[in-house]
């Protein structure tokens, strides 16, 4: 992988002096191509999708099949499994309010979960739809199999859906999700897959994993925000009750009844987001020009860098597992004696380094613990350098010092 001939294609990385971009977890930086596409959207056919038959809505409508196809080349799947949405809170939600529960269903999660694995989980407990149940990490938040194993078994007839992080936003910590799908599927439920921070890292084919939905957003993969994917398997999708109907999602409709279209569009009411769809088409063509296994092992190479670097600092605790190569690309940071919203501030103001501070939205696990500060994360994609992580060290091991 060329990364200065990546970096090229960046232009918040051709600047003169370009900052040092550490928190990909959230949001990656976006290519030429994606924003020239979004730009070309509306420039050129600023029109809608599978309604009507002008030049600018067939192009529109090829556009959108053509990108279906691409999204489901990339994850190993067929088109037909593959839905647009805004993000992969969306999907999760579409999901959580799709199934229909039967009393006493069970719910199982992780115990370091984004809110966005969570907060529907509770909402739905809240209502008295569902019970929802932690399943405890190990105490490096690596993933305890047996323990899941077991809450399965308590779980027994009442488990009706597993639903975890292929890699977690807190601390990159990856679940084996092909024994999870095994273990969830012998107990007769179903796997949801949240998988924002995987597949924009490594290779992800959905036929090896074995799960029955997988989410994840555009926005965490050079492509647009406000773009996410849905994936079902066809029988989970079918499973699911679409959560915005409307315009384009049945066959037919009259004061007596509708029909649901069969494909996934019956889960996309009204006009999309077609200038995101084309900005997901170019990250997507983008990346299936990359060996993801690559991109993966460049992460992993450099978040040793940062790793190594900070991680003997006085007062610092690294949050999961102490080798860097098992955290992917994430480096996240509990500081004794600093205030880490200010240490995010001074990296960026004295290093032009951008990172993240506070709970990245896993509030329940730092509440489980006490821990009402947060913590400081910096996280990898393709384009960084190992310059890049040097100088964060430097930077960061630099104002530590000089604050405490
Ligand atoms: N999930 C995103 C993050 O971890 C928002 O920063």
């Amino acid at each position: 992988m060329d990364v200065q001939a990546l970096r090229e294609q960046f232009p918040t990385l051709r600047a003169d002096e370009p900052l040092t971009y550490l928190d990909n977890a959230c949001v990656t930086l976006r290519p030429d191509s994606v924003i020239n596409a979004i730009l070309d959207y509306y420039t050129k056919q600023p029109a809608c999708a599978g309604r009507s038959p002008h030049r600018w809505g067939t192009a529109v409508t090829q556009m959108v099949s053509r990108t279906r196809r691409k999204v489901g080349r990339f994850i190993g799947a067929q088109p037909s499994g593959v839905v647009f949405m805004r993000n992969t809170t969306e999907a999760i939600n579409q999901v959580a309010s799709g199934i229909d529960w039967r009393d006493g269903d069970i719910v199982l999660t992780s115990d370091r979960e984004h809110n966005s694995n969570l907060v529907p989980w509770l909402q739905l407990e809240r209502r008295g739809v569902i019970e929802h149940r932690p399943v405890p990490s190990l105490p490096d938040n690596s993933f305890d199999i047996e323990a899941f194993a077991d809450a399965c078994a308590d779980a027994g007839e009442r488990l009706r859906l597993v639903s975890l992080p292929q890699v977690g936003n807190l601390d990159g910590v990856e679940i084996p999700i092909g024994e999870v799908a095994a273990i969830t599927h012998d107990h007769g439920a179903r796997l949801l897959v949240d998988a924002a921070q995987s597949v924009p890292h490594m290779p992800v084919d959905v036929k090896k994993l074995g799960c029955d939905w997988l989410a994840f957003s555009m926005h965490k993969m050079l492509g647009p925000s406000g773009m996410g994917i849905l994936w079902g398997s066809d029988d989970a999708l079918d499973e699911l009750e679409p959560r915005t109907a409307g315009g384009d999602t049945v066959v037919d409709a009259s004061f007596s009844g509708f029909e649901f279209r069969a494909g996934p569009e019956r889960f996309e009411g009204g006009i999309g987001n077609y200038a995101g769809i084309a900005g997901t088409e170019a990250a997507i063509d983008l990346l299936s020009g990359l060996d993801m296994g690559e991109v993966q092992l460049h992460e992993q190479r450099l978040n040793r860098i940062i790793g190594d670097g900070i991680s003997g600092i006085e007062g610092i605790e690294v949050i999961g597992p102490q080798d860097a190569a098992a955290r992917g690309g994430v480096t996240d940071v509990l500081v004794d004696g600093c205030d880490v919203h200010d240490l995010a501030i001074l990296l960026d103001e004295a290093g032009g380094i951008l990172v993240r501070s506070g709970f990245h939205c896993v509030n329940s696990w730092f509440n489980a613990r006490g821990l009402d500060t947060g913590s400081l994360r910096s996280s990898l994609y393709l384009y960084n350098t190992e310059a890049e992580c040097r100088h964060f060290v430097d930077t960061f091991t630099e104002i530590v010092n000089a604050i405490r």
